[in-house]
């Protein structure tokens, strides 16, 4: 009997490499905020611009301790959140997107709709471990008013550049979302693979049930530790295809894969533009009316036990995270936790100019 247990144990050690995952799983993280609203608003980024007034608005999730300066386990400490999980005291956050008049060129900021956050547990053959507190994660060119190669999402380094940024228009009937034709150059590109989406602001009103206009970001899921918590530009990377296993560099850590999906309330503005297949009166909150500048932010504020947890033991699909089988620390039904914002936007309902006095660039600009 205890040979035939000795050889088992031995057997199941060869051949199953504990460490990885076989199969994927997925859990949609969502949010208690105030309507139209974020937690905060303003020109804060304490990635990109710590301890100063960031260059453009974002719109923020989670943590209460965010500000213009985050550092190590600083979320942790966080008195509230607006994430569903209690115990997560992350920051999530997006450039803002804002409604141009075409009569007279004034701006109107666009309320959000909702936020949710995909944590995705790809097949791999690493060990998928929490974030750890103070991870700063960035995805996203802010500088970018040139089109990507494709409208195509594009995640694996070994397959070329990354493009982990689309926007996805909801629409009935399924028209054209991008001007036929495209090269980028002067409208964006439609994903050959997925109709509703591509890469750029579409050209139409996205008039899909409860589905408006859709920021879409994936995050890269492999950290190293040797760059660092706080090193943005190299701490991260997209994991490679390493025969339908997506596997994390040697010595680098394998984190959740977040995708980010912010929809804004864009039909409220439906009445006052017109659709001409080659124009349209949206922009980010840094000027640029193309959007291949869409990028998104995270820093870690998991309790790493609850999310360990949720890493090995959930898979709820698009069902809440906050329907996990095990949400250490419980589930956040109604707290909004709204942040005071430290860099507040106008409260003007129209401004003349974007917050941060950002010029328009791309497609179009200077004429409307
Ligand atoms: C600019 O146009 C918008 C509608 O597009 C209107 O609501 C707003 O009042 C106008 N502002 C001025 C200063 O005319």
């Amino acid at each position: 009997m205890m040979k035939i247990l000795t050889l088992y144990l031995a057997t199941c050690a060869a051949a199953a490499p504990l460490a990885g995952r076989a199969t994927r799983a997925f859990s949609v993280l969502r949010f208690n905020n105030v309507a139209d609203k974020f937690s905060t608003e303003g020109r804060m980024d304490p990635i990109i611009s710590p301890g100063a007034a960031s260059a453009h608005s974002h719109g923020v999730m989670g943590g209460s301790n965010f500000g213009l300066t985050v550092q190590g386990d600083q979320l942790l400490h966080s008195k509230c959140t607006n994430s569903m999980i209690k115990n997560d005291k992350s920051n999530y956050w997006v450039p803002g997107i804002w409604y141009q008049s075409p009569r007279n060129g004034t701006f109107k900021k666009v309320p959000l709709f909702y936020m949710q956050v995909y944590y995705f547990f790809d097949i791999t053959n690493d060990k998928v471990e929490p974030f750890p507190p103070g991870l700063k994660i960035v995805s996203g060119e802010a500088g970018k008013r040139t089109p990507p190669a494709t409208g195509s999402l594009q995640l694996d380094p070994s397959m070329g550049p990354i493009q982990a940024v689309q926007f996805t228009c909801p629409a009935q009937g399924d028209p054209d979302r991008y001007p036929k034709g495209s090269d980028g150059t002067r409208g964006g590109l439609a994903d050959p693979t997925n109709r509703g989406a591509g890469a750029g602001f579409p050209v139409i009103n996205c008039d899909g049930y409860a589905s408006p206009l859709r920021q879409d970001v994936h995050l890269p899921s492999c950290y190293n530790p040797a760059a660092g918590l706080d090193n943005h530009h190299s701490n991260m990377a997209f994991p490679s295809d390493n025969h339908g296993k997506l596997d994390c560099p040697a010595g680098w850590v394998h984190v959740p894969h977040l995708f980010y999906e912010v929809y804004y309330d864009t039909p409220r503005f439906a009445a006052d533009w017109r659709p001409d297949g080659r124009n349209q009166p949206f922009v980010l909150s840094d000027g640029d009316r193309t959007g291949y500048s869409l990028h998104a932010d995270f820093v870690s504020g998991w309790d790493a036990d609850t999310l360990r947890a949720i890493i090995n033991g959930c898979d709820t699909g698009s069902g809440g995270m906050d329907t996990c089988p095990t949400v250490i620390g419980g589930v956040n039904r109604d707290d909004k936790c709204v942040i005071d914002s430290v860099v507040p936007d106008p409260t003007d309902e129209w401004v003349n100019v974007l917050p941060g006095n950002n010029p328009l660039q791309g497609w179009g600009a200077g004429g409307y």
